[in-house]
């Protein structure tokens, strides 16, 4: 799996490490090789790892080619432990649910014990069920904090449920909270930004050619996070990695 791509790496101030790869592929391969190698040195050290799941296009091909050999014997599946950064109020057998996805990409069936996957329950009684996520993880985490954080970004720079102009960016008390979308007129189960900031490592992952205007403005533009959501992940003091491709790294000025 560890083959030698040429990966150019920047750091921008005051918190990002961006990987540059040259195409989907590679980008693909390297951000699936990070988790193995995050996952097997958590377990070793702590015999476990947590990990938020993203929804998103990008973040299924991950979850195939962890399912696939021969990766799927690699990784070591019963010490790890699955959560979702945000979810849709939809039901879990809904194409459209993270959870649905996550699983239908192949995490159904590599033996997680059923006791360590944790949905988010968005389709009822949001208010109520995003406390009981928020004491889902204050039970199961180490130390309260998530090992490795998976975000996407969307073309609108929202990312989990992060929605621009939204009001979930504005709680900064819970870990856990219900956003209404006004953009798809429904509500979404999201981590709050403050908490996601707690994370041990936060990996975000853009391809293409549409993510070039978001990159651009969250990583090099004028700071708006009512605007650009993306930019309220990442502090001096806890890094994000940025795992991208040319397409999508083509407005940055920078590299
Ligand atoms: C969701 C996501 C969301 C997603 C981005 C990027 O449920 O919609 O969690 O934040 O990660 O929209 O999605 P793509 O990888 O498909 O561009």
């Amino acid at each position: 799996m560890t083959k030698s791509v040429s990966i150019k790496k920047v750091s921008i101030e005051p918190c990002h490490d961006l990987w540059i790869h040259p195409t989907r592929t590679e980008f693909i391969e390297s951000a699936t090789s990070f988790i193995l190698e995050y996952s097997q040195e958590c377990i070793a050290k702590q015999g476990s790892f947590h990990i938020a799941l993203s929804g998103g296009s990008t973040p299924k091909a991950i979850y195939e080619l962890m399912c696939q050999e021969p990766l799927k014997k690699i990784f070591d599946w019963k010490n790890m432990w699955l959560y979702w950064g945000d979810e849709r109020s939809v039901l879990p057998s809904d194409e459209n649910s993270n959870y649905h996805m996550s699983m239908s990409a192949g995490l159904n069936k590599v033996g997680i014990p059923q006791n360590q996957v944790f949905r988010m329950v968005a389709e009822s009684n949001i208010e109520e069920n995003a406390q009981d996520y928020e004491t889902i993880l204050q039970t199961h985490l180490p130390s309260g904090k998530f090992d490795l954080i998976m975000l996407g970004m969307g073309d609108d720079g929202h990312t989990a449920s992060l929605f621009p102009h939204s009001s979930a960016l504005t709680i900064t008390d819970k870990w856990v909270t219900p956003n209404w979308v006004e953009k798809f007129k429904t509500w979404r189960m999201t981590l709050t930004y403050p908490f996601i900031n707690t994370a041990s490592k936060i990996m975000f992952l853009v391809s293409g050619p549409n993510k070039k205007e978001p990159l651009a403005a969250v990583l090099e533009g004028k700071r708006n996070p009512t605007l650009y959501p993306s930019q309220l992940i990442g502090e001096k003091s806890h890094q994000v990695v940025w795992f991208s491709d040319e397409p999508a790294c083509r407005l940055l000025k920078g590299i």
